[in-house]
This record gives C-alpha cells, sequence and structure tokens, in this order.
C-alpha cells in the first residue's frame, strides 16, 4: 500500500471536515501518484478525507472488483492503468469506476483495453482537460460533463449519458461494439442522444443507431456516420451551420440540414432505403449520393468549386431535370454534373442522358473511389484506435486486448513507489 501520510491535511481541526483537503501522493515512475491494486487503497485514500488527488491515479495489475472513491471532487492529474512490474504483465480487471463526486480531471482517464470495465460512473463530473478511452463499457453515466478535449466510447453501450456535453475539441468517437472491431456486430441498436452538443472537432458514430439527437449541433469539421442493422433513421440537423465534410452511411429515411449554405467539404451518403435529398446548400466542395436515393433537389446551390457532383442511384431519379437546373444554376457544363439511375426511364436520350452515359465510366469510377474511401476508413480504424490515443499518451501505444492477450509486453508498465509500510 502506498503511504497516505504524504497528505496535506490543512489546518487539521481548525476546519471543518467538509473543507478541501488536498492529499499529495508519493512521488513515483508515474510521478506523483497513488497506486491502486486493491479496492482498500481506495478505503485508505477516503478516509484520509481527500477531496483533490494533487496527482493522478494509477490502478494496478492486481486490483479487482469496484473501484469507488466518494468526496474526491479534483484529480489535478489522471487516472489510467499501468500493469505492476512486481506482478508481472497482468491486466487489472475492475467492474466499475465510480467517482461519484468528482468535478475536475486534469489530464486523461485511459481506461481503455479492460474487457471486465463495464458501468463507468461520473454524474458530477464538468471537465476532463483531455478525454476519455473506454472500449468495453455498457453502462456511462457523465450527466454534467461539459467539455473535454476527446470521447471514445466503445462497447456493447445500454446506457450513455452525455446530457451536457456541450464542447469537444478534439475527436467524438462512439461505437456500440466492443473496441468497435469490424468483425463483432452489435449486440442491439442504440439511441445516440447528445442533446447539448454545440462544437466538436470530428464526430465518428458507428454502429447500429436507433436515432440520433444532435438538435443543438452547430460547429463540427467532419461528421462521420456509419449504421447498420438498426431501424431506418431521421437525421435531422436544426442548427447545424458551419460543417467541413459529412458522410453518411445506413438506412438514412430523411436528412435535414436547414442551416448550411456552405458544405465547406465533399457530402458523401450512401443509403440503403429510399431517401428524397433536398438540401438547401448554396455551395459545396462535392456531393456524392449513392444507393437508394429517391430524388435530389438542392434549390439553392450555385456553385460547386470543384465540379464533383455525382448521384448514384438504384431507384428512379430524373437525371434531366437535375442536370439540366444544376446546370443552369451553376453555369457548369453538364458533363461536370453526374447523375446515373438504373431505373431511370427516358421517351428518347435527351442531351443530359446523353451525357450522363457519355461520363458512365467517369461515375462508376468516382462511385468506386467512393467505394474504396469508404472501405479504407473502415480498414484503417484498428491502426486509427492506436494512433489517435496514443497522442494522449507519451508512453505506450494502447494496446488492444487481444494484442494484449498475445503479447503481454504490450502492457503499460509501473512500477510504483517504494511501499511505505
Ligand atoms: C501538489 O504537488 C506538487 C508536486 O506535483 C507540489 O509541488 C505542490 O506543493 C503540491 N500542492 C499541494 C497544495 O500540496
Ligand atoms: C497481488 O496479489 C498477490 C496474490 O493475490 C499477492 O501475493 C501480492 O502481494 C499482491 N501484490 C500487491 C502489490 O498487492
Ligand atoms: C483542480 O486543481 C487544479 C490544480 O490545483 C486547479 O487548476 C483546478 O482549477 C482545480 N479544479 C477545480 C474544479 O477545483
Ligand atoms: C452496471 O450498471 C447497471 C445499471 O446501472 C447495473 O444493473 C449493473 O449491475 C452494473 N454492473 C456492474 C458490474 O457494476
Ligand atoms: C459484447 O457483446 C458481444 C456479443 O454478444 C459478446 O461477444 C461480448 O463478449 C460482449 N462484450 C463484453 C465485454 O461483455
Ligand atoms: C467552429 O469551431 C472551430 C473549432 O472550435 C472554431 O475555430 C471556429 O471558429 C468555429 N466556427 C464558427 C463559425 O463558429
Ligand atoms: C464557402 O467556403 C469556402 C471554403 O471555406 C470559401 O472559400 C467560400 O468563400 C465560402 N463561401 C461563402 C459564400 O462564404
Ligand atoms: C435499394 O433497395 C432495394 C430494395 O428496394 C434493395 O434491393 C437494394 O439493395 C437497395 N440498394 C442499396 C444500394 O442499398
Ligand atoms: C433557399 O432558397 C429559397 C428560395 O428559393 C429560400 O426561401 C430559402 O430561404 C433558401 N434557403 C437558404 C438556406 O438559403
Ligand atoms: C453564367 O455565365 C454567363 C455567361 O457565361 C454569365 O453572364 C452569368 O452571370 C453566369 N451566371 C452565374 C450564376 O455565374
Amino acid at each position: 500500500m502506498p503511504s497516505l501520510s504524504a497528505c496535506l491535511t490543512l489546518a487539521i481541526g481548525l476546519l471543518p471536515a467538509t473543507m478541501a483537503q488536498i492529499c499529495t501522493p508519493e512521488f513515483g515512475t508515474q510521478g506523483y501518484a497513488y497506486d491502486v491494486s486493491s479496492p482498500s487503497v481506495l478505503d485508505q485514500i477516503v478516509a484520509e478525507g481527500c477531496t483533490t488527488i494533487n496527482g493522478s491515479i494509477v490502478i494496478t495489475s492486481n486490483f479487482t472488483g469496484p473501484f469507488y472513491l466518494p468526496n474526491v471532487r479534483n484529480i489535478t492529474d489522471g487516472l489510467r492503468w499501468r500493469y505492476d512490474t512486481r506482478i508481472g504483465p497482468v491486466v487489472p480487471t475492475p467492474t466499475s469506476i465510480d467517482l461519484p463526486d468528482l468535478e475536475f480531471i486534469g489530464d486523461d482517464l485511459a481506461i481503455y483495453s479492460l474487457p471486465t470495465l463495464a458501468n463507468v460512473s461520473m454524474p458530477n463530473l464538468k471537465t476532463a482537460v483531455h478525454g476519455f478511452n473506454m472500449y468495453f463499457v455498457r453502462d456511462v453515466n457523465l450527466r454534467s460533463l461539459e467539455t473535454v478535449g476527446y470521447l471514445y466510447i466503445l462497447g456493447n453501450l445500454s446506457s450513455l449519458r452525455l446530457d451536457s456535453l456541450r464542447y469537444v475539441s478534439d475527436k467524438l468517437w462512439i461505437c456500440n461494439k466492443d473496441e468497435c472491431d469490424q468483425e463483432k456486430s452489435p449486440v442491439s441498436a442504440f439511441d445516440f442522444s447528445l442533446p447539448s452538443l454545440e462544437t466538436v472537432g470530428t464526430v465518428d458514430l458507428e454502429g447500429s443507431l436507433s436515432s440520433l439527437e444532435v438538435s443543438n449541433l452547430r460547429n463540427v469539421s467532419e461528421f462521420s456516420l456509419v449504421s447498420g442493422g438498426g431501424p431506418a433513421l431521421n437525421l435531422d440537423f436544426p442548427r447545424l451551420t458551419v460543417v467541413s465534410g459529412a458522410q453518411l452511411d445506413g438506412d438514412i429515411a430523411s436528412l435535414s440540414m436547414p442551416g448550411v449554405k456552405n458544405m465547406t467539404g465533399i457530402l458523401n451518403v450512401r443509403t440503403y432505403v429510399p431517401l428524397d435529398i433536398n438540401l438547401p446548400f448554396q455551395e459545396a466542395e462535392g456531393i456524392i449520393l449513392y444507393g437508394n436515393i429517391s430524388s435530389v433537389q438542392f434549390p439553392n446551390l450555385t456553385s460547386i468549386p470543384q465540379d464533383l457532383f455525382s448521384v448514384d442511384s438504384t431507384l428512379p431519379v430524373d437525371c434531366d431535370a437535375l442536370e439540366k437546373t444544376l446546370s443552369q444554376a451553376t453555369n457548369m457544363t453538364i458533363t461536370h454534373i453526374r447523375c446515373s439511375s438504373s431505373k431511370e426511364s427516358h421517351s428518347g436520350l435527351s442531351v443530359g442522358a446523353k451525357a450522363a452515359i457519355g461520363v458512365v465510366v467517369g461515375v462508376v469510377g468516382l462511385v468506386i473511389i467512393a467505394g474504396i474511401l469508404f472501405l479504407l476508413k473502415r480498414r484503417r480504424r484498428r491502426e486509427h484506435l492506436k494512433m489517435e490515443s496514443s497522442v494522449h499518451l507519451n508512453d505506450s501505444l494502447p494496446p488492444t486486448y487481444n494484442e494484449v492477450r498475445n503479447d503481454p509486453a504490450r502492457l503499460p508498465e509501473y512500477s510504483p513507489p517504494a511501499l511505505g509500510r
């Protein structure tokens, strides 16, 4: 057990017990950190009356069972796990992490690759300076969290509370599959609800969605959604104005972005159920629509800078009308507008249709490129998982659970401070 003698119990006896108690752990290989090898270490921290941990908390190999630490409101550094060099490469097995009073955490909550960790509850946490990564979680309560650097929540999600989340500076990644593994399929469709979210770097939502709530989202750089196996989705972005690219893939029944005038990236949609596209963009860097697109209208579009406009539908779409309207509105030659519809009905070939046939190779090429982009994105996911997390961890990359099992040397290692007993 680490000694808690370094706890600075300020003005003992003079201040009421409710006053802040700043506890500074001993200095070790992980800096000022409490080495938590069993729940009894947590009991000691509680007994000291700590409200601020001036340092970090490290969960080590021997830890098993629930991690419950009440009264602590501030952890100035992070909370992470490491294997204890004295025990060997053994992953700790916490079943839950419950910090009921925590309001602030000054660094990462690196609690990835812990398959036993089902529940994470920090209902009063408002600010996490860096971010979280958890790859196997089921129930997550972060209902007061307002601002965070990055947030990766992956696992067989059955409940997720992010009621107050307003700002994510980097990446928000939610996926209802363990480790977001492409080989696995989600247990069930899940409601992805982000009711307060206003500004976010990139959004990556994956798995099986039953609904999506982003009614306050205003500003996002890249928005990506890949959903399969759930009910048809209605995607509504009522307040969105700033977006630099969106990739939407799934059973999309409706799509609305009434406030987006300038899509400063590519809109890439692939739907498996009939979808009417009617978006008010005035400008877009590119538009690629694929699958069961039932109609296409961009009544306000005046400019497509990169001439990247492609519709490839399995349903009858009136390509002639679309090409005519667009070429008039944007002053582009018709060959730059690619539209093909497998069930298109013509009374004789119009100029537009001929042009469409003329660019069939182009369309096929474009669609293939779009398809490859999707695939590449999926393939890269694994690597991505490691890379992105590593940005915030200055030592070893977070390995996946299987990698850990196959090669225990990949575990993050920790030499605890000399025991103070
Ligand atoms: C907090 O820890 C730092 C070392 O990281 C130490 O210098 C400082 O005195 C501690 N503050 C308090 C209030 O204990
Ligand atoms: C870890 O657990 C083993 C056996 O359960 C025990 O012998 C050892 O002392 C524990 N180590 C620590 C650091 O708690
Ligand atoms: C937590 O402690 C850090 C370091 O002392 C401080 O900068 C931060 O403001 C504190 N946060 C809260 C919410 O008390
Ligand atoms: C996780 O939370 C759920 C719902 O609150 C509860 O039913 C379950 O027992 C918890 N599991 C663990 C391992 O704490
Ligand atoms: C998540 O669900 C899948 C499919 O039911 C299951 O194989 C896997 O073990 C579950 N994960 C955890 C951490 O329980
Ligand atoms: C959108 O968010 C980015 C990053 O937070 C910020 O730099 C930019 O100014 C925001 N744009 C608008 C129009 O609010
Ligand atoms: C739309 O966005 C592009 C790229 O950021 C920019 O060059 C263009 O000026 C914008 N158009 C308007 C009308 O703001
Ligand atoms: C479009 O829907 C039909 C059934 O109406 C389905 O057979 C086809 O696979 C769908 N196309 C795509 C690309 O999902
Ligand atoms: C699109 O144009 C229509 C009129 O054609 C106009 O009523 C509407 O406000 C415009 N929408 C946007 C977002 O500019
Ligand atoms: C389209 O081009 C014509 C002449 O080439 C020009 O007079 C007109 O202003 C252009 N319209 C737009 C919307 O750029």
